[in-house]
Formats: C-alpha cells, structure tokens, sequence
C-alpha cells in the first residue's frame, strides 16, 4: 500500500477547491493536483484537433497522448503556456461534458495517480475521495450555496478582465453541477468518510485553517505524527 499521504478535496463549482488545495499544500510543504486542469488539457486538446466530442474512443486518445506538464510558471500541453487558454467557459463547458465519458476517466486515472509524491499530495476534483483516491486519510467535501459560489466566481473572472452576469453564472453552474451529479460514472458525491465543510459564510484563511486543524486530528490518529 502507499504510504504517502493525500488530502482530497471534492466539490462543486467555485466552492473554492481550488484555492483552498493550493493553501492546504503550501503551509504542509506538500504536492497539488487541480485535477480539473486534465479534464480541461483533455477538452482542449479535442477542440484544437477537431474531434467529435461524442467519439468516446477518439477522446480518450486524445487524453492518453497529452504532452502536458505542471510547474510554477503554469500548464504546458505541447511546450505551449495554456493556462488560460483552459480557463476559458467553452473548455470548461467541454470538459464537464466528455467528463461523463468512462474512456477518458479511465484514460486520466493513472496521471492523476503519479502525482501522489513525498511527502504529500493535496488532490482536489469531484472524484478525487471516491474513485481516484479513495484510501486517503483525510477527505474533504467543500461545498457552499449557488450564490455564494456564482459570486466568487464572478469576481475572480471580473479580475481576470472577462465579464461576467450573475444569472448567467448561476444558470452555468447548476447545469454543470447537476451534470457531475447525475452521471452514471464517478458522479460527483461526498466519499461515505468525507469531512464535509460549507464554506458558504467563510473566508479563505478560515476554510485552510479547519482542513489543517482536521489534517493534524487525522495524522495524529493515523500515524502518530503530532
Ligand atoms: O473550475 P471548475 O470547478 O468549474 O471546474 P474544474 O475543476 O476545472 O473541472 C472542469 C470539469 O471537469 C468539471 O465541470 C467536471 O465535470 C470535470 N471534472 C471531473 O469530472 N472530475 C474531476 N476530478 C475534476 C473535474
Ligand atoms: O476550484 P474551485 O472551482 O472549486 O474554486 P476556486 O477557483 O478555488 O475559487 C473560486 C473563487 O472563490 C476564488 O477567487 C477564491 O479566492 C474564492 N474563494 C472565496 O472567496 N472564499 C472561499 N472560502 C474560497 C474561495
């Protein structure tokens, strides 16, 4: 068994995933996984190569053979910087589409595996707690109301210079979580060990500080670290 230890975090849209994992894994000196950017790399990669979002076996191909690479200066796919290239709505609606697809998850498992490194990986998705890692010790289920998810978001694209709509976003974002929700195929849920969290009335440096306060309960009891 691994013994390296991963922290995942679950949930949907704009709950703040994301930024919390990145926190969470700079105080613990720990690795990240936005698993979501392979998702988008994988969406991405269809649109630029034109293939049919419904030929299942072509998508996964796709996924399989992506040339990608994470470091500080941002995601590569092909030596080129497409960091915002995958931020943008039409790969984000894309990806949560062919995410439905059992070929391309089971294409994507394996990557996401490799990033489990000493001394530790923070893994954050809508899988992540019940497929892809699903005996890590500590699993978290960040979630918060539309609302409050919609106006992150707005706000963080307004900074990014896009515009947005509040309405838009909302309607965007509940057609996004009722299609991770209800697909057949790794759906997005709570792991049955999940600490959930409602971040909906919580900052940032509260919501890093409750996983750190649960990360220090947990490995005291799973490995006497502190
Ligand atoms: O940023 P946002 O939360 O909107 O999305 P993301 O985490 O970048 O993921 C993009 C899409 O990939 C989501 O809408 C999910 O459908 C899908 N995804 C997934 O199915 N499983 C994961 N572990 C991560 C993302
Ligand atoms: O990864 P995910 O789509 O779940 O969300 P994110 O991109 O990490 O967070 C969306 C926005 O919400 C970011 O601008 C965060 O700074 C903000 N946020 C917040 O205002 N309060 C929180 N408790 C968590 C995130």
């Amino acid at each position: 068994m691994n013994s390296i230890p991963v922290i995942t975090i679950d949930g949907p849209t704009a709950s703040g995933k994301g930024t919390i994992a990145q926190h969470v894994a700079e105080a613990l000196g720990w690795h990240v996984l936005d698993s979501g950017a392979l998702y988008r790399l994988a969406a991405l990669a269809c649109l630029r190569a034109q293939v049919d979002p419904a030929d299942q076996q072509q998508v996964a191909k796709q996924a399989s053979n992506l040339d990608v690479r994470f470091d500080s200066a941002g995601i590569w796919m092909q030596g080129q910087n497409v960091s915002n290239d995958i931020r943008q709505e039409a790969v984000g609606n894309l990806a949560s589409r062919i995410a439905a697809q059992p070929p391309l998850r089971e294409a994507l498992l394996a990557r996401q595996r490799v990033f489990r490194q000493a001394p530790g990986l923070v893994a954050d998705g809508r899988d992540m707690g019940t497929i892809v890692f699903p005996e890590a010790p500590l699993k978290i289920f960040l979630d918060a109301d539309a609302a409050s998810r919609a106006q992150r978001r707005c706000k963080q694209l307004k900074e990014k210079g896009f515009s947005a709509k509040i309405d838009e976003l909302i309607a965007d974002m509940e057609a996004r979580d009722a299609r991770d929700r209800s697909r057949s195929h790794a759906p997005l849920r709570a792991a049955s060990d999940a600490h959930t969290i409602d971040s909906s009335h919580m900052g940032v440096e509260e919501t890093v500080k409750a996983v750190l306060d649960l990360w220090s309960k947990t490995s005291a009891r799973h490995f006497g670290l502190s």
